[in-house]
């Protein structure tokens, strides 16, 4: 084998069967559909009720449930989980652990990724890694939040935004020219007033203090995580393509974080990128954090070709932040 990449084989997902509508969330804040679609556009997201499953792990063992089904894969070939999530089942052990488990993928070392919204592409970074080293041939990619248990329904800032939903990647070493390419990854940890959750941590454990004071949900100065999501995933977008010659003619897809239809057409029309190359399924599943690009993926499966040019962008709390330039690995089944 010459040059080691690491290609996606297989990519699957999970979302939960309850749909929140925004005729809904306007029964439980003062909004309604028309601001919600207007300045967001969301139409409904999914959130996991207690009577369908708990967890985010019931969400990933769906998601890999269909992964091997459809790749035939043996789960003990599997040498690594990664899991990014902020919603793990519990602190610990970890949700990669639990999840790997329930699936026999019971020669894998595991562990889970914290980096909020950009999780996907940050364990994609890592496991890419690890198998252009030339010691791993095999990693499982989880990615997906319950955001729903972190939501806080009083906040119509916050409350309209998140959903709930999973997704699954495998990666493999080939020595074909496929797989992913290229990456930028950033981090600017000065930003923990603007988008948080501070409650729970060793800073401020669990106490009747921190659930008084709504501690244990998600808490945004929306303008300004806007302003900063739109300028860092476009800057590093636009440096990707730059140094690897691509143009809006040859990128095939952008396949960005769901965090904000507004957001998303920015940093399109900043790459210079024409709309019907985004992938976009914010009205239906709304911001799943980490969830978001691997749920795209699996909703376009069918569109995508061995060899398709593909940017992945994110943008998340920390901030953090990165885009990853990947050539698909596989046409459609
Ligand atoms: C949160 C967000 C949708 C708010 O949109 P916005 O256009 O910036 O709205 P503003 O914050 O300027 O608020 C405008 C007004 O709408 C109101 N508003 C906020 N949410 C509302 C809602 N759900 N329904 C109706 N009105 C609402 C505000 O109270 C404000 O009213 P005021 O002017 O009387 O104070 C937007 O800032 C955003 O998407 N930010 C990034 C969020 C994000 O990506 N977070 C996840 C991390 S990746």
């Amino acid at each position: 084998m010459g040059k080691i990449h690491a290609v996606i084989t297989g990519i699957s997902g999970y979302v939960p069967k309850y749909v929140m509508t925004n005729e809904e969330i306007s029964q439980i804040v003062d909004t309604s559909d028309e601001w919600i679609m207007t300045r967001i556009g969301i139409k409904e997201r999914r959130i996991l009720k207690k009577e369908e499953g708990s967890g985010v792990g019931y969400m990933a063992a769906k998601a890999v449930e269909d992964l091997i089904r459809k790749t035939n894969l043996d789960p003990k070939e599997v040498e690594a989980v990664i899991f990014a999530t902020s919603t793990p089942d519990y602190i610990m052990p970890n949700a990669a652990a639990m999840a790997a488990h329930r699936a026999g993928m019971t020669n894998a070392f595991c562990f889970d990724l914290s980096a909020a919204c950009s999780g996907f592409i940050y364990a994609l970074e890592v496991a890419n890694a690890y198998i252009v080293s030339g010691k791993y041939k095999k990693i499982m990619v989880l990615a997906g939040d319950v955001l729903s248990v972190i939501t806080n329904y009083t906040d119509r800032n916050t409350c309209p935004i998140f959903g709930d939903g999973c997704g699954a990647a495998l990666l493999e070493a080939t020595g074909e020219e496929i797989g992913i390419m290229d990456s930028i990854m950033r981090t600017d940890g000065n930003s923990l007033q603007y988008l948080n959750m501070i409650g729970g941590g060793s800073v401020n454990p669990a106490s009747h203090e921190t659930v008084d004071k709504n501690q244990h949900t998600i808490w945004q100065d929306g303008k300004v995580v806007y302003k900063h999501a739109v300028s860092n995933m476009s800057d590093t977008c636009v440096e990707l393509m730059q140094r690897n010659n691509l143009t809006k003619e040859n990128l095939d897809w952008v396949v960005p974080h769901q965090a904000n239809r507004r957001i998303i057409d920015a940093v399109a029309s900043r790459m210079g990128v024409s709309s019907d190359k985004v992938m976009i399924n914010i009205e239906k599943y709304g911001n799943t954090s980490a969830g978001t690009i691997p749920l795209c993926l699996w909703d376009w499966e069918p569109l995508l070709y061995k060899g398709a040019n593909i940017i992945l962008t994110a943008f998340g709390a920390g901030f953090t932040w990165g885009a990853t330039y990947l050539k698909w690995g596989y046409d459609p089944k």
